[in-house]
């Protein structure tokens, strides 16, 4: 018999592309909650158009508890939750940090509480490669510990994955697992899914898309003075649909009790380091013309270089990446298209 799972931030980019993965495994069945504030709910009727499944999205603020238990008391036999929905731009963050913190750590309260009242045993929680701060000794790896966080953003992953530990204490017969993500990029090989930017983005991969399409006149790299190979940022890409697969993994891991402790953590990455210009020339290979950028300043709060050592995933979950920087750049392109003429143009 399937098993429903419950993703929060089902209408999001990483929550569409895991949902995806989770219907194709025939394994379980879904329902979404998501406010759908930085996220719209079409992204459902993409699903659809890709699974053939139509997954019931509550327009719900887990902020607001008493709406979130409603859904609950609604799925009784609700036997696990993924809990992607939060604010993740780290420059916003910067500006608006209270935001951040209500936002981001009301809504994971919620969800724990949530897990003890109606005795959820199952948890995935989206952490972040930020919570490392800034690392000398790369390869990162689970074992290395917490640094400074650089943003009020990281500092709310932080605090979630102690909230979550806690949590494990008074509550025995709850279960989590934390995966930390490095820079999840691209869109569903079909194209139909992707990232759906605010109108300015701030990650790499939907600018240099929004670039090579018109959308914007140009780009900046945002320094080329770092101790790097090429003096540009050294970042850790992995395409979303297999970091999509690595959520159904957690899942069966979580289900099938293979987790030696109450609360585990996983990186999630490639495991390959690439730099900023190394992905823009990867772009205009691709793509097939020449991208407008400009050589600029260093972007506040980023680190010079950061990527992880997935090992434990690959050998525990039984994960490994199957896209690599072209498919991730290729998909991108895909979906950029599919913005274009079925949304920026009507
Ligand atoms: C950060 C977090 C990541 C989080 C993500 C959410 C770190 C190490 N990583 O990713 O965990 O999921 O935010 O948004 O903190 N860049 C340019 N020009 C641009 C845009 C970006 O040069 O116009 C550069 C950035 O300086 C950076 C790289 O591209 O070096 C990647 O940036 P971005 O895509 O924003 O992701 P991170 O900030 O690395």
């Amino acid at each position: 018999m399937k098993k429903k799972i419950l993703v929060t931030g089902g209408c999001g980019y990483i929550g569409s592309h895991t949902i995806i993965e989770l219907l194709q495994s025939n394994r379980y069945d879904v329902i979404s909650v998501d406010s759908c504030v930085r996220s719209t709910p079409e992204t459902m009727r993409r699903v659809e158009m890709i699974t053939g499944v139509n997954v019931h999205n509550y327009q719900v603020d887990i902020c607001q508890k008493e709406d979130f238990f409603h859904v609950l008391e609604e799925n009784p036999d609700v036997q696990g939750i993924i809990h992607f929905a939060a604010f993740k731009a780290v420059g916003e963050s910067v500006d608006e940090p209270l935001m951040y913190y209500r936002n981001n750590l009301g809504a994971l309260a919620n969800v724990l509480e949530a897990c003890q009242k109606f005795h959820v045993q199952n948890l995935i929680f989206s952490s972040s490669c930020s919570v490392y701060g800034d690392v000398k000794n790369l390869p990162v790896s689970e074992a290395t510990p917490m640094g400074k966080a650089f943003c009020p953003y990281a500092h709310t992953k932080q605090i979630g994955e102690e909230m979550i530990q806690n949590m494990m204490v008074p509550n025995p017969e709850m279960n989590a697992l934390i995966l930390r993500y490095f820079n999840p990029v691209g869109a569903h090989p079909s194209g139909l899914n992707g990232e759906l930017s605010p109108d300015k983005p701030n990650n790499l991969i939907p600018i240099i898309m929004h670039v090579a399409s018109g959308v914007l006149p140009q780009m900046t790299v945002f320094g080329t003075d770092y101790d790097t190979r090429d003096g540009s940022c050294i970042r850790d890409y992995l395409h979303v649909s297999d970091i999509a697969v690595a959520h159904l993994k957690a899942m069966d891991y979580l289900i099938e009790r293979k987790n030696c402790q109450q609360c585990e953590i996983f990186n999630l990455g490639s495991g390959n380091g690439v730099s900023v210009l190394e992905m823009l020339h990867a772009a205009e290979r691709i793509i097939g013309q020449k991208l407008n950028y400009q050589l600029g300043d260093r972007r506040p709060g980023d680190v010079p270089a950061i990527y992880g050592d997935s090992q434990r995933a690959n050998t525990l979950l039984d994960w490994h990446c199957q896209y690599g920087v072209d498919d991730m750049i290729a998909s991108a392109w895909k979906w950029e298209h599919y913005l274009k003429n079925e949304i920026y143009d009507k």
